[in-house]
């Protein structure tokens, strides 16, 4: 059978499927165990968890609306590039898009760009911290501060990064982290938000106690796909889904139709137990990130993000630049099945559903549609091999020259 690595698989163990099994069958709810131990872990007070992290995303929106009181301050500040939940939680939570571009070479914030928004309207500004890669938090920080808005740290991709020697998700207000199948932990679904603000945390806990748990249907659809993950994440059988169509692994769409509900509590059993190893799960993606790094430092190849001073990255995928759009049509289409993708397809300026809604500053956003057009990423997690990375290596250096 073909070897088919998955982009972003964080595979759940054996003992994890255990935690989960004795959940369901005794009843227990882990769920405060687990909110305490994210607590512990990024030295918080205050920590909710929801059935995803678009959920907990738009939640949070929701609580900062009802916190800052003002009619006027409707727009939440997007990055450019960034997944496409982040727009739809403000959506869905009544509130505008503001799109702000990126610097290209370290994807995060254009700070000039962002220093020139008309912040009386604004309410708050998220961070993307994508792939791992900390965005530059304390100069958004200060500008969030300089104008009294608030930051909100998306750290659904970054979990276990820092910078400034700062967890990342615990810059702002309130940071977000997910628990989704690619995420540095899994739940297999699954968001949290944590603050050490207690006028929020108020407003949060009166809010949350009106939150449904997800309904039957919904767990028994998460249960079979926590089977599914479990079973064939492995790179001698992740080729069964990865060829099933409908399953629509590794694309990006827009959704607004997600519930809000609470995370569901035999999923904590597992996320509990992933928590406890987070530093080993973090040591194998920065191990292979490390070889990427090695291997593509002597070539002329695909071209490089930087790393912004002071940031400790985690690298939940490696990602790079091709030279255009054709390079990049070449390499994926030689190595579809090694776990390499192109990530989200468009900024989220040119997302068509929404595109006649959003408010994009300075009407454009050249930046994040040029990545867009030319990132690859590489899959770091714990099922990639050595002799993996020198492959995709060596045709991400031809595919640049060829
Ligand atoms: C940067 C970012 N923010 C928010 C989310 C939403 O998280 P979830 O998939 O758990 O809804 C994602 C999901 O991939 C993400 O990458």
């Amino acid at each position: 059978m073909p070897r088919v690595l998955a982009p972003t698989g964080s595979p759940v163990s054996a003992a994890e499927l255990g935690h989960w099994l004795t959940a369901l069958l005794t009843g227990q709810d882990p769920r405060p165990a687990f909110a305490e131990a994210i607590c512990q872990h990024f030295s918080v007070p205050h920590c909710h968890l929801f059935s995803t992290g678009r959920a907990a995303m738009s939640f949070l929106f929701g609580c900062l609306a009802e916190m800052n009181n003002d009619p006027a301050r409707t727009e939440i500040v997007v990055p450019a590039y960034t997944c496409y939940s982040v727009a739809s939680s403000a959506l869905m939570a009544g509130l505008h898009v503001r799109v702000c571009d990126i610097d290209p070479d370290t994807l995060s914030y254009d700070l000039e760009q962002l220093r020139s928004i008309d912040f009386s309207r604004v309410l708050a500004v998220t961070t993307a911290n994508l792939y791992g890669m900390p965005d530059n938090l304390p100069e958004i920080d200060s500008i969030t501060r300089e104008h009294g808005v608030f930051l909100v740290d998306d750290a659904a991709q970054s979990m276990q990064a820092r910078i400034a020697g700062r967890f990342s998700g615990t810059w702002g207000i309130a940071g977000l982290f997910s628990l989704d199948k690619g995420k540095n932990i899994t739940a297999i679904q699954g968001g949290m938000i944590v603050t050490e603000n207690n006028e929020l945390e108020n407003i949060i806990v009166q809010r949350y106690s009106r939150l449904p748990e997800n309904g039957h249907v919904s767990n028994i659809k998460e249960y079979i796909k926590l089977l599914v993950y479990f079973s064939l994440l492995h790179p001698s059988l992740y080729w069964m889904p990865a060829s099933l169509p409908f399953l629509h692994l590794g694309e990006t769409r827009y959704e607004d139709d997600y519930p809000i509900n609470r995370l569901p509590r035999t999923l904590a059993a597992i996320s509990n137990h992933q928590l406890s190893r987070v530093e080993a799960i973090t040591a194998i993606r920065l191990g292979n990130a490390e070889r990427y790094i090695q291997t593509l430092g002597n070539t002329s190849g695909p071209g490089r993000f930087s790393i912004i001073d002071g940031a400790e990255p985690v690298f939940l995928r490696y990602p790079v630049r091709m030279k255009d759009k054709q390079a990049r049509r070449n390499f994926l289409g030689e190595y579809a099945g090694l776990g390499v993708t192109a990530s989200y397809p468009q900024s989220i300026s040119d997302v068509e559903e929404i595109r006649s809604v959003i408010r994009i500053q300075n009407e454009q956003t050249p930046n994040a549609r040029q990545i867009a057009r030319e990132i690859v990423t590489l899959p770091t997690h714990a099922y990639v091999r050595p002799g993996d990375i020198e492959n995709i290596c060596k045709e991400l250096v031809s595919a640049t020259h060829g």
